[in-house]
């Protein structure tokens, strides 16, 4: 299944992606998950500048295409991300060819989305984890929207969005600019159901994708409450389902889209095993009062000294 965009000539979004945000792993692991994933049946890959997953995923699409595992490029759907520190409105056209150019074996002349990766400004200074606090800067929402509108325009972007925006942060971009956010990728799974920012995207048209569907990576050194969660493990023993297809499942009834990060041949085909079932009205009420828990803060990604404002509280949306 595919949801359509509403940006004109992106091609629909395959309702669960692969994640790449694998930054430990050597480019040759990202390059075969790909391979492997195409093979099982994948057709929307998610990467990020920050990731440095780009360049195996064009090199991947290279090597499908040429095995014919697809026939072009054309065939995918492909979702990058410009990184705090290009988060300047002249800097984004320039950020945006530097990936095209980091995938170029995929001759990769478009991406099909192009996502702010947060609403979060950085000097431009090389990327550091975490950034120094000093570096923070004011988001210039206005004019590094009005920046990838271009981007769109010279159709180097099929379609433009956000990622990790609150509402608040979505109602700048909306009040400053003429094309809507096409996408807004946010941490969604059945311990953060991100109700209120769900509701406020369905009003304004912006299609909402989950990063960290079954949990994440251990992000933060807090394990995985997801695959963890005894509410998602009866579910699971009684549909005859795992977990994660638990939780995916869920997401897709919700109408959002999976980013699901796997490197495994058995869990990538299972994670796409979930289109022929269905939870029951009692399994949606048993997961909507699962106790939420938010596991990824943008206030990780700066030193701990002080708090840094830009990212906040607004979005703490347990009702
Ligand atoms: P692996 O790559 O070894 O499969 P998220 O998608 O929420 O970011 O989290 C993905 C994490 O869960 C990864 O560490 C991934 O590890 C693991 N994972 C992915 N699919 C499954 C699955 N079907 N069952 C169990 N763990 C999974």
């Amino acid at each position: 299944p595919e949801v359509a965009l509403r940006s004109g000539n992106a091609r629909p979004m395959p309702a669960v992606g692969m994640g790449t945000a694998a930054p430990t792993l050597v480019p040759e692991a990202t390059k075969n998950a790909v391979l492997a994933a195409i093979e099982v049946g994948y057709r929307h890959f998610d990467t990020a500048y920050i990731y440095g997953t780009e360049k195996p995923l064009g090199d991947a699409v290279a090597e499908a295409v040429r095995r014919g595992l697809v026939a072009s490029r054309q065939e995918l759907f492909v979702t990058s991300k410009l990184w705090c520190t290009q988060c300047h409105p002249d800097l984004v056209l320039p950020a945006l060819r530097q990936t095209l150019e980091a995938c170029r074996n995929l001759q990769m002349e478009y991406l099909d989305l192009y996502l702010i990766h947060w609403p979060i400004c950085i000097k431009p200074v090389p990327p550091s984890f975490p950034a120094k606090k000093e570096d923070a800067m004011p988001f210039d929402f206005e004019g590094v929207w009005l920046a990838m509108e271009e981007c769109h325009r010279l159709g180097l972007a099929k379609a433009i969005g956000v990622s990790n925006f609150t509402t608040k942060h979505l109602d700048k971009v909306l009040a400053a600019t003429t094309i809507p956010p096409a996408v807004n990728q946010v941490l969604l799974n059945p311990v953060w159901q991100q109700r209120t920012l769900r509701g406020y995207c369905a009003e304004k048209g912006i299609h909402v994708a989950a990063y960290s569907p079954l949990g994440g990576q251990n992000w933060g050194g807090t394990g995985n409450a997801v695959l963890e969660s005894d509410v998602l493990a009866g579910i699971a023993k009684a549909r005859g389902k795992t977990i994660a297809q638990v939780s995916l499942r869920w997401i897709y009834e919700q109408g959002v889209t999976s980013i699901a990060k796997s490197y495994n041949m058995e869990r990538l085909k299972q994670n796409l095993e979930i289109f022929d079932w269905e939870l029951t009205d009692e399994d949606r009420l048993k997961i909507s009062q699962i106790p939420q828990k938010k596991v990824v803060k943008g206030t990780d990604l700066f030193s701990r000294e002080g708090e840094f404002t830009s990212v906040d509280a607004a979005d703490l949306d347990v009702e």
